[in-house]
Formats: structure tokens, C-alpha cells, sequence
């Protein structure tokens, strides 16, 4: 997608990279993350408006430090550097970077000594977050002082003349209460960017790319996982190019209870657009019959779902391209710091297919981050139950019923499942979780009834937060919220006769069981 001002941030391997595009964008304006690597005429082309310079986790005098082979600061381009970034400034224009007596992590109070412009708005004593080892020494000639704290005495620098800013806090920390302001200030402030970056300048962007690139002719086939990215992209290609969008969603008999017709249907109800169903139960089942390895299940459903899809997107004859929902978060995957191609992931369900039926792909949210596909869903009319939904994988429910997958065990999984969210739902504490979902354990255990001895399976329910999936801990549920569920899960659903709950945390245990 074209940009007509954006913000480069470059990336020196802090684990919040990704958290300062995310703030920059919040402020209104375009950002995007390349590798310290990046050469310097392929940084020029870029025309950025700006350059942030990230933290890191390396001393400028480690051997190997990430430095750029270039000199950055002679493009005449604004920069702002962070941590890491600052440090670089420092060390590479004259200044002194030295090991702090003792690594400084967490909270601290900013003493401001100049407001005039990326503090601008700012209250001295305001709260910022620093995670760092290394800490300046002695500001660089040409640079002065703009804040301090009572731990570093040099906590921002500028040289007015050059453009040059650095801060030794991390601004995209939530904990760093005016860290949004600061990047405000210098994107827009300092270098000139308007606030113009929005879902709604988002679409109108994208509807004219996809326009373009589709052309007058030929269609589109957008393969609906049921998730939020594939159906936010399947209605905005619809918006762009109407009924040259073609929707297929295949049931694989493995999705939660009634999952697929409320997807037809809600196509249907709020944006009129037809969806082919696909019933590939009995394909998927024949295929996992006796499958107990979790792996091996996952390779079965990739090959089934190609196999399927391949037959039905067949019967679009005039189709040339294949939409998928990838964000920007799979595009520069942890990249960053070894180069931009090094570690982009083969994505979705759908691997190989473009190149065997001659497809290009249509990737409308490559530049967004999951936060932004939401708002742009929202704009486009998905209803908000939809849009706030958890995540749920690729080979759905066999990956939550450990051991050989039967539909006998399926059904029992998904009753017990619609139970559980449903009480989350009415306990108002769906938002609060990151993914919630039962798993039907390949046990039995003694139960009694009424009267009657029972012997039947173990429900688990799991419930985690987290912010990426990558990290998770469990989720702290009231007792008389899992009172409930547990009581109605062994009361309603046959088959089930004792519930546990899940208190482990991702890592060393990860979030699904299998
Ligand atoms: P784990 O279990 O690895 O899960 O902690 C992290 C996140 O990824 C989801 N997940 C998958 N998603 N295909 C997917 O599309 C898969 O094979 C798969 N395995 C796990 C999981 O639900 C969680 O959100």
C-alpha cells in the first residue's frame, strides 16, 4: 500500500519493537518496523518522515552490537532514539556510555527540564518505564540535557541543529504514563507527519489497492477459517469489488457447536453476501480415524482442508487470486534484527495452493497489527460478539480432545464447550480472558448418579491471559463462576461425570493440550 508519510522504525531487537509502531500508529500516523540492517539506499526510498531507533538488548560495546552501516544520522531525517537507540546516539556521536552500577528496571519518576517540544504537554514527575543495563555518562558535544532522573542523571538528550532526540525510557510502555504524548510529539510535532492514519483512511486506502490490483475482470476467492481476520478481509474485498468475492467455508466437523451456520448466517444477515458451505466432516474423520499424535492430526487437517479447498475453488474458473487475513505480526515475525526475509512464516491453512492452481495472493492486512483489523471490522459493520471473539486454531476441536478423535467425542467436547463460554459470557468475564476453551481428556473415571454408579470421561477447562499467545498465565476464575460450570457441564452433558480446571501457565506448559 502506498503511504504518503510514514515513520521507520528500526529495529535493534527490543522486545517491544513492535509496541512502539503500534503507538505511533495510535497517534494517528503510519509506522513501520525494518531491520538496523536495512541498507541505507533502501532506507532513503522509503521517504520516512521520520526514524525511530529501537531499544535493544545488547551494550554498544558488546562484540557484534547492531550498528547500521551507514551513517543514519547524516540523512537530514528526524530520529528519535529509544534506549538502545539513545545509547547508539551517544556512542556513536561523541558521548559516554557506561555500565550502570546496577540495571535499572521499572517504574521512575521524570524530572523535565525543557517542554518545548517532545516533552511539550508533559508534567515533570511523570511516570516512565526503563529496562536497561548501559546508561549515558556524558551527553555527546552539540547535544543538551532535556530530562533527568534520580537514578540517571542523563535521561534525554537533543541536538536541535541535527534533529537528533533520544530517550533512555521506553515511551511504548503502558507504564510510561505520557509515553503516547511523546511519540506525538515528535511524529507530529517534530516531524511534521498528520494525524491521518485511521481504520477508516485504512479502507480507503486498501478498497483502491484491491481495486487496482484485481482489475475489471476475474475474481477473488477468499477461503473463510471463521476467524476475524479471514472474515473482516472477505468484507472488505466485498465492499471493494462486490460479488467478484467468492467465500468458502469448509465445516471440517471439528469447529465448535454450530459455529459454521452462525458464520453463513451472519454473512448473510449483515452484509448480504453468500458464503459456500462446504461439509468436509466425513473427508476430515476418515482421515483422522485411529490418530492419537497430536502433530500427525495437525498435518491430516492441513492436507484434508488443500484437498478439499482446491476441488471447490476449482468451480471458480475466472478466479485469479486468493485472499488471506495475515497480519503485520507474521510478516516481520521477531525479523527483524536478521533481515527482513529470514523468518516470514508459510501461513494459514492454505500452503502450496496458490502456486498448484496459479493464484495470487491478496494479503489486505499485511500492514496491520490484530488491534487494527478489529477497528476496521467494526467499522465495516462486524457485529462486536464477533469481533471480540477469542482465537481458535486451525485444526479447531481435535487438537481439544487428546487421544483418537470420534464425532461421539466431538459432540460431548462441544457441549460441554458451548456451556463454559456461555457461563463466561454471564459472568461478564469474556473480555477478561485471552482464550477460554474445554478439553475433553481421554480418561473415564467413577462417578456416582442418583443411585447409579457412573464411569465416564474428564472435562478440562482451560482459561488464560495473555497479550500475543506467546507468553500466557491462568486465568484466576471466581469459585462460584467454576461452581456453576462445573455443575452444569456434569448435570447437562452425558457423557462427562468430573471437571478440573487448568492452573498452568504458558510457559513451561503451553496454552492448547495438544
Ligand atoms: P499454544 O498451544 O502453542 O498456542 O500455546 C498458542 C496459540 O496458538 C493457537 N494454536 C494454533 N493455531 N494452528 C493454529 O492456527 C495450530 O496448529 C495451533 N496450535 C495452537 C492456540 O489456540 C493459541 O491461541
Amino acid at each position: 500500500m502506498t503511504h504518503a508519510e510514514r515513520i521507520i522504525i528500526l529495529d535493534f531487537g527490543s522486545q517491544y519493537t513492535q509496541l512502539i509502531a503500534r503507538k505511533v500508529r495510535e497517534a494517528g500516523v503510519y509506522a513501520e518496523i525494518h531491520p538496523y540492517s536495512i541498507s541505507n539506499e533502501a532506507l532513503v526510498a522509503l521517504q520516512p518522515k521520520g526514524i525511530i531507533l529501537s531499544g535493544g538488548p545488547s551494550s554498544v560495546y558488546a562484540e557484534g552490537a547492531p550498528i547500521p552501516s551507514f551513517d543514519v544520522f547524516a540523512l537530514g531525517i528526524p530520529i528519535l532514539g529509544i534506549c538502545y537507540g539513545l545509547q547508539l546516539i551517544a556512542h556513536q556521536l561523541g558521548g559516554q556510555v557506561d555500565k550502570a552500577a546496577r540495571r535499572e528496571f521499572g517504574r521512575a519518576m521524570l524530572d523535565i527540564d525543557d517542554t518545548s517540544d517532545i516533552f511539550a504537554g508533559i508534567t515533570t514527575g511523570t511516570q516512565v518505564w526503563m529496562s536497561h543495563g548501559d546508561h549515558l555518562t556524558a551527553i555527546p558535544p552539540h547535544f543538551e540535557r532535556l530530562a533527568h532522573t534520580e537514578n540517571a542523571g542523563i535521561c534525554a538528550i537533543r541536538n536541535s541543529q541535527r534533529r537528533i532526540w533520544g530517550v533512555q525510557f521506553h515511551p511504548e510502555v503502558h507504564h510510561s504514563t505520557d509515553g503516547v504524548t511523546i511519540l506525538r510529539n515528535f511524529v507530529i510535532g517534530i516531524c511534521g507527519c498528520s494525524p491521518t492514519w485511521n481504520a477508516a483512511s485504512f479502507i480507503d486506502a486498501a478498497i483502491a489497492d484491491i481495486r487496482a490490483t484485481v482489475g475489471e475482470s476475474g475474481s477473488v476467492i477468499c477461503a473463510l477459517s471463521g476467524g476475524v481476520d479471514s472474515t473482516v478481509a472477505a468484507v472488505l474485498l466485498h465492499k471493494a469489488i462486490g460479488d467478484r468475492v467468492h467465500c468458502i467455508h469448509i465445516d471440517n466437523g471439528l469447529m465448535r457447536k454450530n459455529e459454521s451456520q452462525r458464520i453463513v448466517e451472519m454473512f448473510k444477515e449483515h452484509f448480504s453476501m453468500s458464503v459456500d458451505l462446504v461439509d468436509g466432516t466425513d473427508l476430515f474423520m476418515g482421515y483422522l480415524d485411529g490418530v492419537t499424535d497430536p502433530e500427525r492430526k495437525r498435518k491430516l487437517i492441513g492436507g484434508a482442508f488443500i484437498e478439499l479447498f482446491e476441488v471447490e475453488a476449482k468451480k471458480f474458473s475466472d478466479a485469479r487470486f486468493l485472499a488471506q487475513g495475515t497480519l503485520y505480526p507474521d510478516v516481520i515475525e521477531s525479523v527483524s534484527i536478521k533481515g527482513p526475509s529470514a523468518t516470514i512464516k508459510t501461513h494459514h491453512n492454505v500452503g502450496g495452493l496458490p502456486e498448484r492452481m496459479n493464484l495470487a495472493l491478496i494479503e489486505p492486512f499485511r500492514e496491520l497489527f490484530k488491534d487494527e483489523v478489529r477497528a476496521v471490522g467494526r467499522m465495516l459493520g462486524i457485529p462486536e460478539w464477533f469481533i471480540e471473539r477469542h482465537p481458535f486454531p486451525g485444526p479447531g476441536l481435535a487438537i481439544r480432545v487428546p487421544g483418537a478423535v470420534s464425532k461421539d467425542r466431538l459432540d460431548i467436547l462441544r457441549e460441554a464447550d458451548e456451556i463454559y463460554l456461555e457461563e463466561i459470557h454471564t459472568a461478564g468475564l469474556y473480555r477478561d480472558i485471552w482464550q477460554a476453551f474445554a478439553v475433553l481428556l481421554p480418561v473415564q473415571t467413577v462417578g456416582v448418579m442418583g443411585d447409579e454408579r457412573t464411569y465416564e470421561y474428564v472435562c478440562a477447562l482451560r482459561a488464560v491471559t495473555s497479550t500475543d499467545g506467546m507468553t500466557a498465565d491462568w486465568f484466576h476464575m471466581p469459585y462460584d463462576v467454576l461452581a456453576r460450570i462445573s455443575n452444569r457441564i456434569i448435570n447437562e452433558v452425558r457423557g462427562i461425570n468430573r471437571v478440573v480446571y487448568d492452573i498452568s501457565s504458558k510457559p513451561p506448559a503451553t496454552i492448547e493440550w495438544e
